[in-house]
């Protein structure tokens, strides 16, 4: 069945109501975007007061649009949005899309509320207000005053922060993550989090959800519809308004009501979902997921050509509750037909400063290729008598020639050169990162969503036996319903 909001994404038609000539207006700048970024349906500028906007000629309004239009955009001043929903209403458009502010988060709720009484008289659903848009790649669709050029991918961002989603679009550039889609949801009117879950579940595009939340309205259905997410794809979610001050800051932004820190954690670990402080681990985790590896097992396996990069990654893990154990006897043996008598053959493994790169290769091919190692951790630490790019070509070899899907992650701590190699490594479809923190960190993201997906696995067949098709979590109201 199609998705309620599967033409918000692929629309037949665009309206941009408030696209202007002037290059610094936000209807110019968006309307530029769509254009810029290959949208190949229908787009109409609306302002009654050009002929024309950025060479397509221009409407005096929406119902005077001859032709099939989806989604509005809506750049104009907030008290002029209900002329223009109910104009729109009259075109029989399907998304409002309201970039403006000056609703519900200055006190101005009568008027939000008016919005989407307007919308749903006419069947319309809003996005908004107070959004910078939305991007969806597989769509080539940027309606947003966001940065260009998103590269496309596999992780969709939902933020009710418009300056931390636009940072967020800047980052993915400046990261390489790849991205299938950016909503800005801002005051969450109507559309919120958990419709849009709902879209992202189905979406072939989708391999895992980051999502900014201030606060959410309707906890059953989030609940309910993360529940669901969780079991199938990740969800990384950056909570804020942790601390009761972030809490009051949040309240003056969308007007969300952000519920404490500690029931805030137990709801999301109930729902599957992985909880984050900052966006740089957000992406470290995205960089991880983006891949849609399964984890055959618990026992990791790291192998170093520096100690302290080993001991680093081996505490980051037991503090995120995973133990190294011992490895094979026989992959120890196979080591040990190669690597100089200083080596370490313990886990970490450490193969040496001196190690070279035939050294990685053969040592990271064999784990590879060994039934009883499930995931490994390549740390590199840069040296005058090793090469970062030579020793992650042997790393990416290793890789491909096995062709066996457990995860590898990389680590490669120095200057440039170590740089260079995460981005080439990254490229080739190995997650790497610049400490051996880090890499620990997002490796263990892969077994803490494995054991949280279970977890909810099991207790969604529970609830289904019991409530057949219902997969209601509680029944008890948990995070400020309406
Ligand atoms: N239909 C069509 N066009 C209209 C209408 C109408 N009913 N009424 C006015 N217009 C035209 C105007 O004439 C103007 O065109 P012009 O430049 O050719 O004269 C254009 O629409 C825009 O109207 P302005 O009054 O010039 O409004 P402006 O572009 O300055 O601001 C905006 C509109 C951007 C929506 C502003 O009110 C606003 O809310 N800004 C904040 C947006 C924001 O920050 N959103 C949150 C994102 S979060 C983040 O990014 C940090």
């Amino acid at each position: 069945m199609e998705s309620e909001l599967y033409r918000l994404f692929y629309p037949r038609g665009i309206a941009v109501v408030g696209a202007s000539k002037n290059p610094s207006k936000i209807g110019h700048i968006v309307l530029k975007n769509i254009l810029d970024g290959g949208y190949k349906g229908r787009v109409y500028p609306v302002n009654p007061t050009a002929e024309s906007v950025l060479g397509l000629p221009c409407y005096p309004s929406v119902s005077s649009i001859n032709g099939e239009v989806d989604v509005v955009i809506v750049s104009v001043p907030a008290d002029k949005t209900i002329e223009v929903a109910e104009d729109v209403g009259r075109a029989g458009a399907q998304f409002l899309v309201v970039l403006s502010s000056g609703f519900k988060e200055v006190g101005n709720k009568e008027l939000e509320e008016r919005l989407v009484q307007v919308a749903r008289k006419n069947g319309m659903r809003v996005l908004g207000p107070n959004i910078f848009g939305y991007v969806y790649t597989p769509a080539k669709l940027n309606a947003s005053f966001g940065p260009p050029n998103l590269l496309p991918g596999k992780i969709a961002f939902i933020t009710q922060s418009g300056a931390l989603g636009i940072a967020l679009m800047g980052y993915s550039i400046v990261e390489e993550i790849g991205v299938s889609s950016v909503v800005s949801v801002g005051n969450k009117a109507d559309i919120d989090d958990a419709d849009l879950l709902s879209f992202f579940l189905n979406d072939p595009n989708t391999q895992a959800v980051i999502m900014y939340i201030e606060g959410i309205s309707d906890g059953r259905k989030f609940l309910d519809i993360a529940s669901e997410f969780s079991a199938r794809k990740p969800i990384i979610t950056i909570k804020a308004g942790r601390t009761e001050f972030g809490a009051k800051a949040a309240a003056s932004h969308t007007g969300s009501l952000s519920s404490g820190p500690i029931l805030w954690e137990g709801v999301l670990r109930q729902v599957g979902a992985l909880q984050v402080k900052d966006v740089q681990t957000a992406f470290d985790y995205a960089r991880i997921f983006e891949r849609n590896i399964k984890l055959p097992g618990p026992n990791v396996l790291v192998i170093t050509n520096g100690g302290g990069a080993g001991v680093q990654a081996t505490d980051t893990l037991a503090e995120r509750g995973i133990r190294l154990s011992e490895p094979p006897k026989d992959y120890v043996d196979y080591l040990r037909t190669f690597l100089p008598p200083y080596a370490s053959t313990r886990n970490p493994v450490d193969i040496t400063g001196g190690a070279s790169d035939e050294y990685y290769y053969l040592a990271l091919r064999k784990a590879l290729e060994h039934e009883e190692i499930h995931s490994i951790l390549v740390l590199y630490c840069q040296t005058m008598t090793t090469n970062p790019m030579k020793t992650a070509e042997a790393i990416i070899k290793a890789v491909q020639e096995t062709d066996i899907k457990k995860p590898v992650v990389a680590g490669f701590v120095g200057g440039p050169e170590s740089k260079e190699a995460i981005s080439y490594l990254s490229r080739a479809g190995i997650p790497a990162y610049p400490t051996p923190e880090r890499a620990a960190e997002a490796l263990s993201a892969i077994y803490l969503y494995s054991k949280r997906r279970s977890v909810v696995e099991t207790r969604l067949a529970y609830l289904k036996t019991l409530y057949g098709k219902s997969q209601r979590l509680v029944e008890t109201k948990i995070i400020g319903e309406k």
